[in-house]
C-alpha cells in the first residue's frame, strides 16, 4: 500500500506494478525505451528485495501523435493499449491518467516544462540527458521534487558502459591516481543534424547534446570542483557561418581538487560527420593520471564487419554491441539488450524500491536512500548543468559577435560569472554557489 505524504506523491499502482508515461516518441524512444518496455512488459523486471515487477507503457505524449500511432500499429500484441496525448497540453492530459512515473525524451530545450509538470503532479520523473539547460531550472525541479516526495533522475547511460565502470573502479581503488588532464570526442553523423533533428536544430549545438555524456563521466568519476568553462565552435554546414546553429564545438573544463591541484578536460563534438563513416558515432577518450594513462575507443574495442550492399549505410562496419544490440540468444529467443537499456531498468527498480520494498511508514527513508545515488539524481547534476549553461551562454555571445568568453565558477561575484574580452565588468549568470562545498 502507498503512503499519501503531506506531499502530492500520487503513486496509485498495486504493489509490484508500475505504469509508465512517456513524453517524446522520437529516436531515443525507439532505440532504448521501446525495447526495454516491451521486454519488461513481457518478462517483468526482477528485484531481489521485491520479486517480480509488472511494468507497462500506459500513456504517451508527443506533439502530433503520428509516431505514437505508427508504434501502436507495429507494437507486439498486448502493447498497443496506451493512451496517446497530443498538443496542445499533451503532458497535462498524460498526467490526468494513472501513470506512476514519467520518462521525458523531448528535445533538450523542452525538458524543463514537462519535468516540472510531472513532478508537480506527484509522479517520479526520469529525464533524458542533458537534464535541463540552466541551474535556475535545476533548482526549481530539485526543490519541487523534495516538496512532492518523488524522485527526479537523469539518464546518463555511459556511466553503465563496462569500460567506464572499470575506469571508475580503478580510480575508486586508487590504482589510477590523481587525474591531470584528458580529452574526449563524440562525433555524430550528419543525418542527426540534417534530418533526425532538423525540426529543432536551429540555435542548438552538439556540445549540449552529446558532450554532456562526458561532462558527467568526468564529474562523476573524478569528483572535484568545477573552476572554469570555455568553449568555441564552427558553423557553416548546418546553418549560416554567422548564425547561431553550430556544426561542432570544443569545450574546456578546468577542475580543482582538495590538494590544490587542477586538471583540464577538452571535449570535442560534432554532428556533421559524413554519413558513410564506418561506425554510427565516433567516441574516444584519454585520461592522464599521476601514474598512468587510460585510452578508450568505443569502435576499436569491438568488431569490424563488411556486408556487400549494406555497409556502411544500412549497417555500420564497426558496431557497438555493448550499448544496445539485437541478438539471437544462445538459448533460443531474440533479445535487445545493453547498457542503454540497463540504465532504464535500474530507474524502474529505484522507483520500486521507494514504493514497494518495505513499510509505508519508511517510504521517506527509502526515498532518501535512492536520492543519495549521485550517478543519476538531479540534485547531483549541478556541475554538469553549470557547464551546459556556461557553454550555451558562451556560444550565444559568440554567435552575436563576441567570441572567446569564459565562465568562472564560484567566483567572488557569484556561482557562474561570465567574462567577455574587453568588457570592464563581468556578468553574473547565476548567483548562488555551484558546488556544495564551495562555501
Ligand atoms: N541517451 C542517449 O544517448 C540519447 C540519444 C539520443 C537522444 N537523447 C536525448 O533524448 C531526447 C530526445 O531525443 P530524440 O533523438 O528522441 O529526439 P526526436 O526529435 O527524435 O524526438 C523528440 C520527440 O519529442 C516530441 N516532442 C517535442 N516537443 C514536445 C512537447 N512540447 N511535448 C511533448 N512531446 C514533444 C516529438 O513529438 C518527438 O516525438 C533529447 O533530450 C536527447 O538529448 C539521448
Amino acid at each position: 500500500m502507498f503512503v499519501r505524504m503531506n506531499t502530492k506523491a500520487q503513486i496509485n499502482s498495486d504493489a509490484g506494478r508500475l505504469r509508465v508515461g512517456m513524453v517524446g516518441m522520437g529516436m531515443i524512444f525507439d532505440e532504448t525505451y521501446r525495447p526495454f518496455l516491451e521486454t519488461a512488459a513481457r518478462d517483468g523486471v526482477f528485484d531481489p528485495a521485491i520479486g517480480r515487477l509488472d511494468v507497462e507503457l500506459s500513456a504517451v505524449a508527443s506533439r502530433t501523435g503520428s509516431r505514437a500511432e505508427a508504434y501502436r500499429n507495429n507494437a507486439p500484441s498486448g502493447h498497443a493499449k496506451f493512451l496517446s496525448c497530443v498538443e496542445p497540453n499533451a503532458v497535462g492530459q498524460l498526467l490526468e491518467s494513472d501513470v506512476d512515473l514519467v520518462c521525458i525524451a523531448t528535445p533538450d530545450d523542452r525538458h524543463f516544462e514537462a519535468a516540472r509538470a510531472v513532478i508537480d503532479a506527484g509522479k517520479h520523473v526520469l529525464i533524458e540527458k542533458p537534464s535541463v539547460l540552466s541551474l535556475a531550472e535545476l533548482d526549481t525541479l530539485v526543490d519541487l521534487a523534495k516538496q512532492r516526495g518523488v524522485l527526479a533522475k537523469v539518464v546518463y547511460h555511459k556511466l553503465f558502459d563496462p569500460d567506464h565502470k572499470k575506469l571508475r573502479t580503478l580510480v575508486v581503488d586508487d590504482v589510477l591516481q590523481h587525474v591531470n588532464s584528458g580529452y574526449c570526442t563524440l562525433l555524430e553523423p550528419k543525418q542527426i543534424s540534417g534530418s533526425q533533428f532538423s525540426e529543432w536544430i536551429t540555435g542548438r549545438n552538439p556540445g549540449t547534446y552529446v558532450a554532456v555524456h562526458y561532462i558527467k563521466l568526468i564529474d562523476f568519476t573524478f569528483g572535484g570542483r568545477l573552476l572554469s568553462v570555455s568553449c568555441t565552435g564552427q558553423r557553416g554546414i548546418v546553418g549560416p557561418a554567422d548564425g547561431d546553429t553550430w556544426d561542432s564545438t570544443q569545450l574546456r573544463m578546468v577542475y580543482g581538487y582538495g590538494d590544490q591541484r587542477e586538471a583540464a578536460f577538452d571535449i570535442h563534438t560534432s554532428w556533421v560527420t559524413p554519413d558513410n563513416f564506418p561506425g554510427y558515432v565516433e567516441q574516444e577518450v584519454q585520461f592522464r593520471f599521476d601514474n598512468g594513462v587510460w585510452n578508450g575507443h568505443s569502435r576499436r574495442r569491438g568488431v569490424e564487419c563488411t556486408v556487400e550492399g549494406k555497409t556502411p549505410h544500412e549497417m555500420k562496419i564497426s558496431m557497438n554491441n555493448h550499448y544496445n544490440g539485437t541478438f539471437v540468444e544462445p538459448f533460443g529467443p531474440r533479445s535487445q539488450r545493453g547498457y542503454g537499456l540497463e540504465v532504464l531498468e535500474r530507474f524502474i527498480r529505484e522507483v520500486a524500491h521507494v514504493e514497494f520494498s518495505g513499510e509505508a511508514a519508511d517510504r521517506t527513508t527509502r526515498l532518501e536512500q535512492v536520492r543519495a545515488l549521485t550517478y543519476n539524481d538531479l540534485a547531483a547534476d549541478r556541475q554538469v548543468v553549470a557547464t551546459v549553461q556556461a557553454m550555451e551562454e558562451i556560444l550565444k555571445r559568440h554567435a552575436a559577435g563576441l567570441p572567446n568568453c569564459t565562465v568562472e565558477v564560484n567566483a567572488e561575484q557569484g556561482g557562474l560569472v561570465l567574462y567577455a574580452p574587453g568588457a570592464s565588468q563581468p556578468e553574473v549568470l547565476y548567483q548562488p554557489a555551484v558546488s556544495q562545498d564551495a562555501g
